[in-house]
């Protein structure tokens, strides 16, 4: 388990890049963080191996305190930790095999070892026959493949990665994640991602941290915040992979309606909590519905559902409804226009 507690940073310069960020981390568990590009998650991800220090507050690592650690027992800690780059950082003049085996030139590891657990790993990423090629020789993916290689040679139990997905392009983007999602499930790693791309965290994160001014201002499961986003800027990130924002010209046309309704944001989790609701409103309690809009996700296998329905019906009428759509556990907003 990784904790941040009441952790502050503040660079000289008089920057405060995290302010009182607490946070925990469990083991085996893929941790997203989002924020836009100075929100501090760098800064947060170099304090798990200890690059960056809290200026107050302490980050542990299944219960030691690392930030206060000596050379010798920080060296410990880091190669228990492999860390991925957004521009891969590889060593031009090497080939892939030869930066996949640093880290275990520097264990001082015999060269019979070497050449077996780079073999392997190599296999893992499925470059094997790219092994003498260089770094130049290879495309963006196959380079963070080596970049991930490289990181998991020591066989750590935590990988960091920086944005390792913010230089390729979405396809590729699609065959590192499921490398990533692969390596949690099958190696048992726990994987603290942090990146400014949303799509990056529904596809593979199941926590995530939103950062905001050296701040963490929402976090919770995937599903709880992508499905009820409460801070302005998690709405921003959610909308622009679940866009539930009506548009201008359609907010025109109810703006001028003149019928007694309401607009409602409802939340389905699950196949079937949708079934016959709509019927129930029309039939049972005579309340006209229109869909406006509706969405079904997938996040990490659970099907989320989101509707804006217009209810018309007398004021009595649209009470009885939302209380009827509460007591079927489906959770609803208004909509304002
Ligand atoms: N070594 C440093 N010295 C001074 N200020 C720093 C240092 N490192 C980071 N900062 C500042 O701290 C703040 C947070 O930086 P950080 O790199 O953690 O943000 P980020 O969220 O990773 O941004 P990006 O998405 O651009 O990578 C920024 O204002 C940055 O300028
Ligand atoms: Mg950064």
């Amino acid at each position: 388990m990784i904790a941040f507690k009441n952790v502050n940073k503040n660079f000289a310069g008089g920057v405060q890049a995290l302010k009182d960020v607490n946070l925990t981390i469990e083991t085996g568990d893929i941790f997203g963080v989002i924020g836009f590009s100075g929100a501090g998650k760098s800064t947060l991800l170099r304090m798990v191996n200890a690059l960056e220090k809290p200026t107050s507050g302490h980050v542990e690592i299944d219960g030691q305190v690392i930030d206060t650690l000596g050379y010798s027992d920080l060296r410990h800690i880091r190669q228990n930790i492999g860390m991925v780059f957004q521009q891969f950082n590889l060593l031009e003049n090497k080939t892939v095999f030869a930066n996949v085996a640093i880290p275990l030139i520097l264990q001082k590891q015999s060269s019979a070892q070497i050449t077996a657990r780079v073999n392997e790993l190599l296999d893992f990423v499925e470059l094997t026959d790219k092994a003498d090629a260089y770094p130049r020789e290879l495309s963006g993916g196959q380079k963070q493949r080596v970049g991930i290689a490289r990181a998991l040679a020591t066989s750590p139990s935590i990988l960091l990665c920086d944005e390792a997905t913010s230089a390729l392009d979405p396809e590729t983007t699609d065959s590192i994640l499921d490398l990533l999602a692969r390596i949690n499930s099958s190696l048992g790693l726990t994987i603290l991602f942090v990146t400014h791309q949303i799509q990056v965290i529904q596809r593979l994160c199941k926590h995530v941290a939103v950062m905001e001014g050296g701040r963490v201002i929402e976090k919770g499961t995937v599903l709880e915040v992508f499905s009820a986003p409460e801070q302005a800027m998690t709405k921003r990130f959610v909308q622009t992979v679940i866009p539930d924002k009506l548009p201008n010209s359609l907010c025109s046309v109810l703006k001028k309606d003149r019928r007694s309704f309401r607009l409602l944001r409802l939340r389905f989790l699950g196949e079937n909590t949708q079934e016959n609701l709509l019927f129930k409103l029309n039939t049972a309690l005579q309340v006209e519905t229109s869909v406006l809009f509706a969405s079904v996700t997938e996040l990490q296998g659970e099907i989320l559902g989101i509707f804006i329905v217009q209810l018309i019906a007398s004021p009595e009428k649209l009470t009885e409804a939302t209380e009827y759509i509460a007591s079927r556990g489906i959770k609803w907003q208004e909509v304002s226009l």
